[in-house]
């Protein structure tokens, strides 16, 4: 009853920031597993279906050789095509044979092994994206296996589940229905599990994960459809969108997070190869200061999807860099704002040592000069501040204003506090 009365409160409206009205009866999903947003790799982004325990287990190697498991970078997680076709005579999945001869738990042992942890997808519905879609055989998702689904997860040692809608049903009261069964069975396993779900797969234009707040059904919830490694795709075919219209479609909700919840506006497609002569192809290198800059400012779960082994110095420096990452991290976990007047070109946001973060960010096509006044930061002091400028670590003493020129799509990233 509950329930219902928030998804008619929620339900129909535009993207709006809604500060209560969570889904899921409770503050949060999980206590404890995410009091800041999860970091990690998963092999989606570069591999798709192309995946098996080799490249997997060459995957955790490369975090810790890169720096990226010191960095912060923790879950390696197996996206989909992980599993057999079939279930298991007694309802269990099982890995699939070919691919994971060992099986998971022999996998999660090698992650673990690293100083790493280990995650998983599946799907509340008949089958997962990728069978769904046809490019995976079998109907192997978790609808009416949740319980058994969630205990071998557990027992394989599974740390983290990427739970994926897809399905064209669009109910929301179904939809809550089927990843609260979820979220009840992980709790029920008394085991630590980043519960990242996404509710938007195959469902057209109208994402939910920006309509509702799902505070209390997921550890994070994706608030769009695929972040492809491009600017702008003016909605592709799938409801796939570039970076500029992902940060458009999340910006308005971060009112909505905090510790063990977090909205997740997609995987970090900086390093990701993409299609040239397409609308993603991939990254300049202004672009991934952007993701990168702006995902710390929103306090985004940053999964990295860079292929390990093939990916450029530059791009691991930016990956691994430790100033914009406690930004990221902050445990505080105050959600940044647009500062009131500047077209959403400076985002603020508080830290818990007294300072503050600030972003200048230039969505347009050729290079501005972003100036705020210090008046609208809202700092403690009214004078005596410096900015640390968190790409190059050039210190700037601040006046009256902080003012920086900014590239095309690029963005400049600030650390506020007293001289
Ligand atoms: C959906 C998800 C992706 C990925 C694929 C797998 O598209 O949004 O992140 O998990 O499914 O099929």
């Amino acid at each position: 009853m509950v329930l219902i009365a928030v998804l008619l409160l929620c339900g129909g409206a535009a993207v709006t920031p809604v500060r209560t009205g969570r889904l899921g009866e409770t503050a949060v999903a999980l206590a404890g597993v995410a009091p800041t947003p999860p970091m990690g790799w998963n092999t989606w982004n570069s591999y798709g279906c192309d995946i098996d325990a080799g490249l997997t287990e060459h995957a955790a190697d490369a975090m810790v050789s890169t720096g990226m498991r010191d960095a912060g970078y923790r879950y390696v997680v197996v996206d989909d095509c992980w599993f057999a076709p079939d279930r298991a005579e007694n309802g269990a999945l099982q890995a699939d044979p070919t691919r994971f001869p060992g099986g998971m738990r022999a996998l999660a042992d090698y992650v673990h092994a690293r100083g790493l942890k280990f995650g998983l997808y599946e799907s509340p519905n008949a089958r997962t994206c990728a069978q769904v879609g046809g490019s995976y055989p079998g109907s192997t998702g978790s609808r009416g296996h949740e319980r058994l689904d969630a205990a071998t997860f557990a027992a394989w040692g599974v740390d983290y589940l990427k739970y994926d809608w897809c399905s064209t049903e669009s109910d929301p009261g179904a939809q809550v229905g089927a990843f609260i069964r979820m979220r009840d069975a992980l709790r029920a396993t008394g085991r630590p599990i980043v519960y990242s779900i996404n509710p938007n797969s195959d469902i057209d234009r109208t994402p939910p994960g920006a309509r509702y707040d799902w505070s209390g059904v997921a550890t994070t919830w994706r608030t769009t459809n695929d972040l492809l490694p491009g600017w702008k795709l003016r909605e592709g075919p799938q409801g796939d969108q570039g970076l500029r219209e992902v940060l458009d479609a999340t910006g308005p909700l971060t009112a909505r997070q905090g510790p063990d919840h977090w909205l997740d506006p997609d995987m970090l497609v900086l390093g990701v190869p993409g299609a040239p002569g397409t609308p993603y192809p991939g990254l300049t290198p202004a672009e991934q200061r952007t993701q990168l800059g702006m995902w710390a400012m929103l306090a985004a779960p940053l999964i990295a999807g860079n292929p390990l082994a093939f990916t450029g110095a530059e791009t691991v420096k930016l990956l691994t860099d430790a100033e914009v990452i406690a930004v990221d991290q902050d445990p505080l976990g105050a959600p940044a704002e647009p500062v009131a007047g500047s077209g959403e070109k400076v985002w603020r946001r508080a830290l818990s040592d007294g300072s503050v973060a600030i972003a200048l960010t230039n969505p347009g096509d050729s290079p501005a000069r972003i100036t705020v006044p210090l008046s609208e930061l809202r700092l403690a002091r009214s004078n005596h501040y410096v900015a640390r400028n968190l790409w190059d670590s050039r210190v700037i003493p601040l006046d009256r204003a902080l003012s920086a020129e900014v590239a095309a799509h690029d963005t400049v990233l600030f650390r506020v506090g007293p001289r």
